[in-house]
């Protein structure tokens, strides 16, 4: 091995420690998943804040109507990146997702790099929702128990640095987010009771969820108003980047990027799945061309039944609630804020789910301790990993506002499917002869093509977000310097 932050681990070596445990330590989750529950887990993390709330703001301030071909584009960057994770998943089914297929293809740092990246995408993101529940739950409180209720408990639901205005025109500081906590430690108390018993409550949630997307495009269908749709894509006056017309739809094509983040949550379910070759490539590709589908209905509906300036200068909290005010079926709105609420809290499950088994790999490989790859005798549940990142993801949702986290997480989620495009064309040179059940179409064009769309969207986001990711890349350095590189098995076994 000449340089070893570059050795790469052997694919055979990896499926098969991850099926036989490896050494001592024998760890192994239980297989308990089958392909709806996997589908379903990738809905679980896909249909949350994305569409119920940055929906409205996305159409409001950006591109009118025209944000169903926003959701197009991004469909379609994801698309491209999530046929070379079911590629990947196909040939290496282990739980560490991007993270081992990094450590398969372009060795050990940048595995390293990529899987302190996917907390960004899974505990972050978690945070990001938590927080979106609690502003949803505020607008709860406001239509059960009143306005005055909502606007007194307020200052408890937003970070100390974020600030709201209320009906009245005062503003508000906040205090502390405590329902986003509460909802994280929910979740984090579900993960470790049982992943069944995860999944279970998750394919309850996702049934509600789509029911309620259905319902919204099924009822609000008849009720759009042609002339909300004229124009389509409201022209651009001021020349800015970004306001209106075709530059106003890719902003938002940014933006609501965050509604797909989730489908690769599938693939670290990898060693919970029953049969994870041909199960997780249709479990990844299944949940997100339904959530697509169901995205660019959602909106094209949204859009006809309120005029998009109506969803203008609203926090991006409700813009169903608004909606759904236009129409007879103004008296649901309680109930499908309950059901959203109930949707938000199973994306938070399923990221949460995805991180744990993310260290879980992590830690087998020696790179973190030990102690996150240990499961559970009596739940088989990966408890350390659960509570970690429960107090991590918590004190996010507490302590930092909803725009930041949200921002770290698209930009850490598309750096790891432009390395996942990347990884596929380094493997199909260096190792072509490895069986694939699944094989990535059009090999370079698609995975080039989901690298360059997707080095795109994380283009336009903004300076303070990529100085964000550096620091955040700088700190997991130092972390796998002092800790990782000297602990690390593959490392172990090439001084042996
Ligand atoms: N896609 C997930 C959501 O929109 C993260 O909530």
């Amino acid at each position: 091995m000449s340089n070893p932050l570059l050795a790469t681990k052997d694919i055979p070596t990896i499926i098969h420690e991850a099926e036989h445990g490896e050494g001592d330590a024998h760890v192994t989750l239980k297989r308990s998943l089958g392909l709806m529950n996997l589908i379903t887990l990738g809905i679980g993390a896909i249909i949350g804040a994305g569409i119920f709330s940055l929906t409205g703001q996305a159409a409001g301030e950006f591109a009118g109507p025209g944000v169903t071909y926003s959701f197009m584009i991004a469909g379609v960057g994801c698309a491209l990146a999530g046929l070379c994770y079911a590629e990947f998943a196909s040939m290496i089914p282990v739980a560490g997702s991007a993270y081992t297929y990094s450590y398969a293809t372009m060795g050990e740092l940048m595995a390293w790099i990529i899987g302190w990246d996917l907390v960004l995408e899974y505990a972050v993101a978690a945070a990001t929702v938590a927080i979106s529940w609690s502003g949803y739950l505020n607008k709860l409180i406001g239509l059960m128990a009143g306005q005055g209720t909502a606007d007194a408990w307020l200052p408890w639901m937003l970070s100390p640095f974020s600030e709201a205005k209320l009906t009245d025109g005062t503003v508000v500081h906040g205090i502390l987010n405590v329902p986003a906590v509460f909802i994280i430690v929910m979740m984090s108390a579900l993960l470790i009771k049982g992943t069944k018993e995860s999944a279970t409550v998750n394919n309850f949630i996702v049934a509600l969820k789509v029911v309620v997307v259905i319902c919204f495009i099924g009822l609000g269908w008849g009720f759009m108003n042609p002339a909300n749709h004229v124009p389509y894509i409201p022209p651009n006056l001021t020349g800015n980047f970004g306001e209106y017309g075709w530059s106003g739809v890719l902003r938002a094509a940014g933006v609501i990027f965050f509604a797909y983040i989730g489908f690769d949550a599938v693939s670290t379910a990898a060693q919970d799945a029953k049969n994870p070759k041909r199960d997780l490539p249709l479990g990844i590709l299944g949940s997100l061309a339904i959530c697509t589908v169901l995205y660019i209905l959602f909106a094209h509906v949204l859009t006809g039944v309120a005029n998009y300036k109506d969803f203008r200068g609203h926090d991006g909290i409700a813009p169903v609630a608004i909606a759904i005010a236009k129409t007879p079926y103004g008296f649901m709105k309680t109930a499908i804020i309950c059901a959203i609420l109930a949707g938000y809290a199973s994306v938070i499950l399923v990221l949460l789910m995805g991180q744990s088994r993310v260290f879980f790999t992590m830690a087998k490989d020696g790179l973190v301790p030990p102690m996150f790859a240990k499961v559970h005798p009596k739940t088989q549940t990966l408890v350390s990993s659960n509570l970690l990142f429960m107090v991590f993801t918590g004190l996010f949702a507490a302590f930092v506002p909803g725009s930041i986290v949200g921002h770290m997480t698209s930009i850490g989620t598309l750096l790891a499917f432009v390395l996942v495009c990347v990884g596929v064309l380094i493997l199909r040179k260096m190792r072509p002869e490895l069986h694939r059940a699944f094989r990535c179409p059009a090999v370079p064009l698609v995975p080039i093509l989901g690298a360059v769309v997707c080095l795109g969207m994380m283009a336009a986001l903004d300076r303070e977000t990529w100085e964000r990711l550096f620091i955040w890349l700088a700190i997991g350095l130092v972390i796998y310097f002092c800790y990782g590189r000297h602990h690390s098995k593959l490392r172990a076994k090439s001084k042996e």
